[in-house]
């Protein structure tokens, strides 16, 4: 691909242009010390009467895999397009690595690969020529250049495709050419907007693994969702957004305690189940023993209340047993007991 093409981009969509350096051989930001990798206070984007986004206060390290949640029209694609510098707020301020980002656009869009939910249309353009074109918009050399895309290839799977045109890769395939586009400069932090919605399984299982696979690098990483147990499994944080408003934000277990859900304990004892049944009825910590066939299931009063207390009692009186094993507590019903006002 020539210079002059890579000047004359066929992406149709209105967003997700990466700024042309002003600064060659510029590389990412330096994340100078201790300051948030991404900070927003009371960050607010209204469209005439409707309020997009209301007073968003956020805060996340470097090293952050913070998953957004909401449902659709919450607000965070609107917050995104924020961070990336895509679009201007109506009030409140928003910093990458403490730089304010309408202040320093170069700077701040260097530290970000933002990926859209949309991919737009690339007719005509290779996956290699695809690549090369925002390598070059980010000034890697063309000697680089080379190098970097044959990375990023790599690191997304794609090297096979490597010569297949763009519009003739499948969605999957697709969202890891996305991704591995956001990749080519580098950036310490991705903002990626819905990165497996519309995947098949097997492709969003690719997705996550490449995700978790640029956590380890160090990326700190802000991942959109409408599904909370997508994001559950390697977000260190998630915050959870309806109607511009941030109602929730913390770490999963935190948010598990604070969801206070009554936690359910699978119990199989070798003989005596009737027996133990009605010991563990009489304990004040149980709120209900059901039998289910050769199990017991007890409802612990408090979520907090570890299961060991159950051993202890069993074994005092001489009752085996055969196994114990605590449920897994549903993201999604810590998500409805969260969203629903349940908890303040
Ligand atoms: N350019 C615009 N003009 C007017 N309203 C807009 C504009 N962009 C977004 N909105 C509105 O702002 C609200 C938030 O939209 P946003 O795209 O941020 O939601 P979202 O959480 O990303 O939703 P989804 O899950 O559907 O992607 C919605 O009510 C949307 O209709
Ligand atoms: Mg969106």
């Amino acid at each position: 691909m020539t210079e002059q093409a890579a000047t004359s981009p066929v992406e149709t969509t209105a967003v997700a242009e990466p700024a042309v350096a002003k600064t060659p051989g510029a590389q990412s930001v330096a994340a100078p010390a201790k300051a948030p990798a991404i900070l927003t206070r009371q960050l607010t984007k209204r469209y005439g009467a409707l309020t997009a986004l209301d007073s968003l206060d956020l805060q996340l390290e470097s090293g952050d895999v913070f998953g957004f949640i909401g449902p659709n029209g919450a607000g965070k694609s609107t917050t995104m397009k924020i961070l990336a510098g895509l679009l201007s707020p109506t009030s409140g301020m928003a910093e990458i690595f403490g730089k304010n980002v309408f202040e320093n656009g170069d700077l701040v869009r260097r530290s970000i690969g933002y990926m859209p939910d949309t991919f737009g249309v690339y007719e005509d353009l290779k996956v290699t020529e695809y690549l090369e074109f925002f390598a070059a918009a980010y000034d890697i050399s063309r000697k680089e250049r080379k190098k970097v895309v044959n990375d990023v290839l790599e690191l997304t799977d794609l090297q096979y495709k490597r010569d297949a045109l763009v519009d003739s890769l499948s969605r999957g395939m697709q969202q890891r050419l996305g991704l591995a586009r956001v990749l080519v400069h580098d950036p310490p932090i991705l903002i990626l907007d819905e990165p497996a919605s519309g995947l098949d399984p097997r492709a969003r299982i690719e997705i996550r693994e490449l995700l978790k696979e640029l956590q380890r690098m160090g990326k700190t990483i802000m991942i959109s969702s409408h599904i909370l147990s997508e994001l559950g499994e390697f977000c260190n944080k998630i915050g959870i957004i309806e109607r511009g408003r941030l109602l929730v934000v913390g770490a999963i277990d935190e948010l598990v305690a604070r969801a206070r859900l009554q936690s359910v304990v699978h119990l199989q004892v070798v003989s005596d189940q009737s027996r133990a049944a009605g010991l563990l009825r009489e304990d004040p910590r149980i709120a209900k023993v059901e039998e289910a066939g050769n199990q017991l299931i007890l409802s612990l009063k408090d979520a907090n209340q570890h299961h060991s207390f159950v051993i202890d009692l069993l074994v005092a009186q001489r009752i085996s047993i055969h196994s114990i094993t605590p449920e897994q507590i549903r993201l999604e019903d810590v998500f409805l007991r969260l969203t629903k006002g349940i908890v303040h």
